[in-house]
Formats: C-alpha cells, sequence, structure tokens
C-alpha cells in the first residue's frame, strides 16, 4: 500500500537522509528543499534514466546543457514576459494570498488551512496578474537595461540553441534535443513538499518534426512516456492521462496532455506532453531576425518543424516514485516500513553485512564490498547491532539487497543474499555478486 499521507514521506525523508528543509538552521526557507546523500543518489538515478531512455537509446535525440540565464529578448519573443502569470488575490482580512484560478481546493494558510467559505471570498481583493519570473539584474547596476530572468522552463534554450544543432549534427527532422536542468517560478502557492516549489528541476525535450507529422510523434511520445513511468514501478491503476481543454492550454500549444498520478493529496500533474507547433521557432524568427528553420541541400526543401514536446519534472517524479514505493507491513508481530523502490532508482544497490565484528568477517566483508564498488555498484557498510534491525534499516530506505558474511563464507565463500521485497534468503558465491547484481540492475 503506498503512502496515505504527503507527511509520511516528509517524515521518513527527513529521518533518512532523503529530503531536508533548506536552510533549516535558520528557521528554513518557505517552500525550499535540500537533497540528503540519499536524495541526492535517487535524484541522479531519475534524471540518469531518463536520459539513457530518452538519448542514449535512439538514434535521433541528442543533449543539451543550456545557461539558466539568457536574453531578456528570449522570454519576450517567447511570450513569458507578456503571458507568463497567474491571477492572484489578496485577503484584506488575512493577508493571506491565493492564486484565483484555483479558489475551489485552496485552504486558508493563516487560519489553520481552513476551507475557503463565502465569508472569505467577500474579503478578497480583484485578481491581478502576477508574473512568475524570477528577476535578477546582471552586473552592477540594477536599472531596466540589466534586468535579467531566471529560466521558468528549459526548453526556451533548446530553441533558441535549434540552428546550432541542427547544423553542427546535420540532423534532419525528426529529431530531439533533450535537457535536464534547473527552472525557477516565483509560484504564488508552493508546496506539499517537493511538489510545487519555486526552484526546480525539469527533463524536457523538443522533438522537430515536419508539419504533417505531428499527430503521428505526439501519439508516439505520449505513448514512450507513460511507459517510462510504468517500467519504473508506478502503477497503471494510480497513472492517467488528461487532455487539456482548449480554454486551458498555454500560449503556445495546440494540444496537451497532462500524464497525473493519484497522490494522498489528490489525481495531480505530473508531466506534461504537448505539440508546441511551429510556435517558438517562429517567435524566435520574428523576435532574433535569424530564421529558423529546416533546409534540406540535396532536396532543396524549405520548412520550419513543428515540435512535441514531453516535459516532465524531476522533483515531482521522484514525490511520485517514493509515495509509490512506501510501504507498511505486518512481519511477526512488527511494523516493517519498506520503499520498494525500483532497483535502479534505489540509492544504495547493496548493504553489505558482518554477522559480527570478529573473526576475520569484517575484513572479508570490506573485501567484497570493494568488489562491488569497483564496478559501480553503489554499497552500505554496516556492521552493528542485530542482524535484522540492520535488515529493517536497509529496507526502509529502499535498498534491494542486502549480503551477510558469516562462518561459512570464510569457509565456503557463500553470503547471504536477501531480497528488500520478498526478504528471501539464499546463499551465492560472493565471487559471482558482482555479475548478479549487475544483470539484475540492467534486466
Ligand atoms: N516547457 C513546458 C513546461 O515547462 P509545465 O507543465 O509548466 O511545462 C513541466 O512544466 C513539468 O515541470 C510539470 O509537469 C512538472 O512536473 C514540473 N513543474 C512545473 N512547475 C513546477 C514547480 N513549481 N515545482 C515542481 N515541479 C514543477
Amino acid at each position: 500500500m503506498p503512502a496515505t499521507s504527503i507527511d509520511q514521506i516528509v517524515n521518513l525523508a527527513k529521518r533518512r537522509g532523503y529530503v531536508y528543509p533548506a536552510s533549516e538552521i535558520y528557521g528554513g526557507l518557505n517552500s525550499c528543499w535540500d537533497y540528503g546523500p540519499l536524495g541526492a543518489e535517487l535524484k541522479r538515478n531519475v534524471k540518469d534514466e531518463w536520459w539513457r531512455f530518452m538519448v542514449h537509446t535512439r538514434r535521433n535525440v541528442v543533449g543539451l546543457d543550456s545557461a539558466i540565464l539568457q536574453h531578456p529578448g528570449v522570454w519576450r519573443a517567447s511570450g513569458h514576459v507578456d503571458g507568463f502569470s497567474d491571477p492572484l488575490v489578496d485577503c484584506k482580512k488575512c493577508k493571506a494570498r491565493f492564486r484565483a484560478d484555483d479558489l475551489e481546493s485552496a485552504t486558508c494558510p493563516v487560519r489553520n488551512n481552513v476551507a475557503l467559505n463565502d465569508e472569505c471570498k467577500s474579503h478578497f481583493t480583484e485578481p491581478r496578474e502576477f508574473n512568475l519570473m524570477f528577476q535578477t539584474h546582471l552586473g552592477p547596476v540594477q536599472d531596466e537595461g540589466s534586468l535579467a530572468y531566471l529560466r521558468p522552463e528549459t526548453a526556451q534554450g533548446i530553441f533558441t540553441n535549434y540552428l546550432n544543432v541542427q547544423t553542427t549534427g546535420r540532423l534532419k527532422p525528426p529529431f530531439g534535443i533533450a535537457q535536464i536542468g534547473k527552472s525557477f517560478r516565483n509560484e504564488i502557492t508552493p508546496g506539499n513538499f517537493i511538489f510545487r516549489t519555486r526552484e526546480f528541476e525539469q527533463m524536457e525535450m523538443e522533438f522537430f518534426c515536419p508539419p504533417d507529422e505531428w499527430e503521428q510523434w505526439y501519439a508516439f511520445w505520449k505513448e514512450q512516456r507513460m511507459q517510462w513511468y510504468l517500467d519504473l514501478g508506478l502503477s497503471p491503476e494510480r497513472l492517467r492521462w488528461r487532455d487539456h481543454e482548449g480554454t486551458e492550454l498555454a500560449h503556445y500549444a495546440k494540444a496537451t496532455a497532462d500524464i497525473e498520478y493519484e497522490l494522498p493529496i489528490g489525481w495531480k500533474e505530473l508531466e506534461g506532453v504537448a505539440c508546441r507547433s511551429d510556435f517558438d521557432l517562429n517567435a524566435h524568427t520574428k523576435g532574433s531576425g535569424k530564421t529558423l528553420e529546416y533546409f534540406d541541400g540535396q532536396t532543396r526543401e524549405r520548412y520550419v518543424p513543428w515540435v512535441i514536446e514531453p516535459a516532465a519534472g524531476v522533483d515531482r517524479a521522484m514525490l511520485c516514485f517514493l509515495v509509490e514505493a512506501y510501504d507498511e507491513e505486518e512481519v511477526d508481530g512488527d511494523k516493517r516500513t519498506v520503499l520498494r523502490l525500483h532497483p535502479r532508482l534505489a540509492p544504495i544497490k547493496v548493504a553489505v553485512f558482518p554477522l559480527v565484528k570478529k573473526d576475520g568477517m569484517p575484513e572479508k566483508a570490506a573485501e567484497i564490498e570493494g568488489q562491488l564498488l569497483a564496478r559501480g555498484i553503489s554499497t552500505f557498510y554496516d556492521q552493528s547491532g542485530a542482524i535484522g534491525r540492520r535488515y529493517r534499516r536497509q529496507d526502509e530506505v529502499g535498498t534491494p539487497w542486502c549480503i551477510t558474511i558469516d562462518g561459512e563464507t570464510l569457509s565456503d565463500g557463500t553470503v547471504t543474499l536477501r531480497e528488500r521485497d520478498s526478504m528471501e534468503q539464499t546463499r551465492v558465491p560472493a565471487a559471482e555478486l558482482g555479475a548478479l547484481i549487475s544483470e539484475r540492475l540492467a534486466g
């Protein structure tokens, strides 16, 4: 059974070094989070899995790593300066702030999160548009001329490099450019742990195709993206598609469908797959004066490609993987908390335990651990406490395999291999462990 409240995840994440409140020793900073040792590994694994799936296993997708700060003209042309805003209302009584388009599900943060009622609403100001881009200044002088924005999506760095990448790689549509990186939005109502924050990481791919092929590629990428979540362990009954209504579509989108996941706070957007048509390339052609199109030197064919964009959030995906993986069950009269993370996502792959701290077992364990580390298999070494408690501690952080080095290991070279999910224990020759674990991770 997955987590039934976000608090279960927040508590475990803090206790075991997945996620800490940012600036905690100064009292924290609203909705900002730091990833601890295990969180950093999980995050890296999510990004690696995405990159492998989207870039390394395809011949027609390449990567990019563009700057967070771009020329302000980029954000004017893209429509973000004029249009990237949410309607904001203030409560004159409580001084709380709300998104005017989200009042139905909103609660009052000042009055113990009670649901808003008609009386509340009578104290609200008229909605006003609030631009979500963070502003900064380049250089020492803070004036209009030095104004810059932190990117609110990674996508624009891809569009502005479209011609660079296409010509240097001699790429012919259909092809994609993928990017992972931080984005920033001054959200009016951040919250729900790492679900909505002002600084977050995105995994986006812009797929450039001939205009008359957009529907086929839109369907293709929708299918691919859903499969990625299923392959990494999210269950089909907690995933669904939601098409955007015409009025809800972003200013650049011809069609959008969200992958939603059922979190303890309800069905929420996990990723969007959009058809951005030729909106962005045309906008930057107009804004920059540089023609962004595809020209085939042989056929003399010339056109502006259309774009299909799967856009995912790293932090949001992490939250969904953690919620799905969380399980509590009764074992021998005790509560066992276990994170059933997909082994490729798990921060620690193998925990190494000498049964006791003597008789050469720690030395043997260190030698076996060294062989795993040499293959790049992440390990955790623990030699203290009862073996059952050591297993439980690893269950709680999602370690798929534990190995125990005991008396038999010293005589016949085998170890106990214990599986996180089934708790099954088998004897395996220590010399075969590295290959066995590598094979399971690959499979
Ligand atoms: N380039 C298209 C784009 O940015 P989006 O739907 O605004 O589309 C894509 O964002 C994904 O980025 C979302 O589905 C979500 O996973 C993640 N995301 C967006 N805003 C976020 C926030 N404030 N906090 C965490 N993740 C966010």
